[in-house]
């Protein structure tokens, strides 16, 4: 291995005392591609499998803790205890491979499509749409359906715990139920769940007390809980630079394991709320990176790439699209061999690459999200 990719390879141990063997870690990512019933599939399985054998971590696509929370066509769930063999199934391919396995904890509110929960009813924060789902009004959640979200939260913790998982990460990013409650675009309430930024971080803050309290309370080993977040959103009103350091000054107050700053671009500038003599992740870095490793995601293909990206101080890098490209990513750095490194796949690669042919099907039907070549 070349000198100059050693900060790649450095162990890093949690407060909870998780220790992972690197700093890369496989990015969250959807894949379509569970059964009907919400069990993982076998051609998931073989998909973490062919990608966990070089990084120190992977986190798993998204599942959902209630089941009016399920997001996605085959996204798969861990809403009753019957779920916790499928749940184990998935841990244990993954870790046999030697990475720490992750699972990140979810519910869509608003970006529910209506046939995915049951009788159509899209629940979110409060009334109102999001610009990418304009025509699926949701209803505003009651109080104690807020309230027993939270307990999903943990009992899918509970179930992680169970199935022999490392951690958790709450998926808090990318404009679902979490992000929906601190965003004031989405958030009108006026009780105690919305209004002010203190209200607006309730249920947030809420989800994680709750599921560091059920890690506590079933683990046995260390268990690691991780927070997942988007930094902005483009809408007036939306979450600003500003919102977010409020955000993470109070999960930096949580002994959470990690944050994983949520970007399709590392290196991205703030829009609102902070000046642009920085990029987001160097803020974010320089806000808390002091009191709980930060990690960070968006377009990094090369390990020279993934090192200047360490270098803003960050404890970790997380890469998803290109893992999907090149499994070997890991290996191929660790071995010398980066220059066989593939940064574009064919669309017949499938077989070769291990993906599930719904997500081969997105990958190869979204046009500008993979690289794709000969
Ligand atoms: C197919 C696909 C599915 C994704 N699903 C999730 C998800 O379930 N949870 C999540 O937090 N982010 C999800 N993301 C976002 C990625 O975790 C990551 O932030 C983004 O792809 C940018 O990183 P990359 O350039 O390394 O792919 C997904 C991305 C892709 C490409």
């Amino acid at each position: 291995m070349k000198s100059n990719y050693l900060p790649l390879f450095k162990e890093i141990s949690f407060k909870s005392g998780v220790q992972l063997k690197n700093r890369i870690v496989m990015a969250p990512m959807t894949n379509f591609s569970s059964n009907e019933d919400g069990t993982v599939s076998d051609s998931e399985l073989r998909y973490y499998e062919r990608r966990s054998g070089g990084v120190g971590l992977v986190v798993t696509a998204c599942v959902y803790v209630s089941r009016n929370g399920k997001g996605f066509q085959g996204e798969f769930g861990s809403d009753s205890d019957e779920m916790i063999d499928s749940l184990r199934a998935l841990a244990s391919t993954i870790k046999e491979k030697g990475a720490k396995a992750v699972l990140q904890i979810f519910h869509g509110g608003r970006e529910c499509p209506p046939d995915l929960v049951p009788n159509g009813d899209v629940v979110s924060a409060s009334a109102v749409a999001s610009e990418q789902n304009p025509n699926v009004v949701p209803r505003a959640l009651l109080d104690s359906e807020i309230e027993a979200i939270i307990r999903d939260f943990g009992e899918t913790t509970r179930r992680a715990v169970a199935a022999g998982f490392d951690g958790v990460e709450i998926h808090g990013a990318n404009g679902y139920l979490v992000q929906q409650f601190f965003s004031a675009h989405s958030n009108t309430r006026e009780d105690r769940w919305g209004g002010s930024i203190d209200n607006r971080l309730r249920f947030p803050l809420a989800v994680v007390d709750e599921v560091k309290r059920a890690a506590a309370a079933h683990a046995q080993g260390p268990f690691l809980v991780g927070y997942r977040f988007s930094p902005e959103e483009a809408t007036t009103p939306g979450i600003t630079m500003e919102d977010t350091f409020r955000l993470v000054d109070e999960l930096a107050k949580k002994d959470l394991d990690y944050l994983h700053v949520s970007l399709q671009e590392f290196w991205s500038m703030p829009r609102r709320g902070a000046d642009e003599t920085k990029s987001r992740i160097e803020w974010i870095q320089e806000r808390a990176g002091h009191l709980v490793p930060i990690i960070g995601v968006g377009s990094i293909q090369t390990p020279d790439e993934a090192v200047k990206a360490l270098d803003t101080g960050i404890q970790l890098i997380a890469i998803g699209r290109e893992l999907i490209v090149e499994p070997d990513w890991v290996e191929k750095v660790a071995e010398g061999r980066e220059s066989e490194i593939k940064t574009t796949l064919s669309k017949d690669d499938q077989d070769r690459l291990v993906v599930p042919t719904p997500l081969w099907q997105a990958i190869i039907h979204t046009p500008g999200w993979f690289p794709i070549g000969d």
